[in-house]
């Protein structure tokens, strides 16, 4: 639910909430648990891998900034404990190597995650569940259908960290703070995805006014950038961790102080922007049952068809992944 405008400002909780699970100890879920501890969202975190000497390091690598921190109880579980978790995030998968697309891991990746959501649902799990295994739309709709969960408690983290890096590199470029940029990439979070630029707001203006030599080329040379940048990080250092971790986390807080946040969201679109039965990234309204609303954002022509691009790409992938 939403929080009622109306209400008291204190409903906007410094959340204690009870647990979160992560499974997946990787490179990506030991970065999301030291974050989450640091950000004091969660009683418990609990770290789940199939290599389980892995999951207590990385717990116990974590706990160490505990003293500093404010205390979280991480510990190292398995799919019991996960299963009385408020939320569960799956960060298990397939890894791309170099340039490897992220489509490219879908069969391996799914097989990795329906095993685990097989496992979390047959112990009984009922909460939210957060998706940011690669390809991410994919491993989304995997987790939608071996779950049987409502569609609107699955959440992927989709191109919220595609619409970080466009906030980033239009403030580079603009001269004003990342924050200071309301900018968002919706579609395949992949090598399809739509920077929204007819949506960018810097101070209320479009990028046009905020800057009057603007120009599409340079509109084009940000959205390569953007696209890229995860093969930029992966080639100098082997995976990408901290960036999806803080997208992770920001749900998460989303979810557990039931904020009414926007936020771009892979979900499973039923005829938003002329889209159905896929999953896929269009600002979301989050909330504690998970995706409140979707929203249709105003987009121009080249967007629309980019869009619709993405979708297709996204929806023959699944096709082939579920043939
Ligand atoms: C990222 O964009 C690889 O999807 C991962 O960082």
């Amino acid at each position: 639910m939403v929080p009622d405008p109306a209400s008291d400002a204190s409903d906007i909780r410094e959340v204690d909430s009870g647990r979160v699970a992560i499974i997946g100890a990787g490179h990506v879920g030991s970065t999301t648990a030291y974050a989450l501890m640091l950000r004091a969202l969660f009683r418990e975190i609990v770290l789940i891998d199939n290599d389980a000497g892995l999951a207590r390091a990385e717990a116990r690598d974590v706990s160490d900034a505990n003293a500093l921190a404010r205390p979280a109880h991480v510990w190292a579980g398995d799919y019991p404990d996960a299963a009385r978790a408020d939320i569960v995030i799956i960060t298990a998968g397939a890894a791309t190597q170099g340039a490897q697309s992220r489509l490219s891991i879908a069969t391996r990746s799914a097989e990795i995650v329906r095993q685990c959501v097989t496992r979390l649902m047959a112990e009984g799990f009922s909460g939210i569940m957060i998706i940011a295994a690669n390809p991410v739309d994919l491993m989304t709709a995997v987790a939608i259908a071996a779950s049987g969960l409502e569609p609107a408690r699955v959440i992927g983290t989709g191109t919220l960290l595609d619409s970080l890096r466009l906030q980033h590199a239009l403030a580079h470029r603009l001269g004003v703070a990342p924050n200071a940029v309301h900018a968002m990439v919706i579609g395949e979070h992949g090598d399809s995805a739509v920077a929204a630029f007819s949506n960018v707001r810097i101070g209320g203006l479009p990028l046009s006014r905020f800057q009057p030599d603007w120009s599409v080329a340079d509109e084009a040379q940000i959205a390569t950038d953007v696209r890229n940048g995860a093969y930029r990080i992966i080639e100098g250092k082997g995976y990408t961790s901290f960036g999806v971790a803080t997208a992770i986390v920001r749900i998460c807080e989303a979810v557990v102080r039931n904020e009414g946040a926007i936020l771009p969201a892979s979900t499973q679109l039923n005829g938003e922007s002329g889209i159905s039965g896929i999953c896929l990234s269009l600002p979301c309204i989050l909330g504690a049952s998970g995706i409140v609303r979707i929203l249709e954002p105003d987009l121009d022509e080249a967007e629309i068809c980019a869009l619709h691009a993405s979708a297709a790409i996204v929806r023959k992938a699944l096709a082939s992944l579920t043939a």
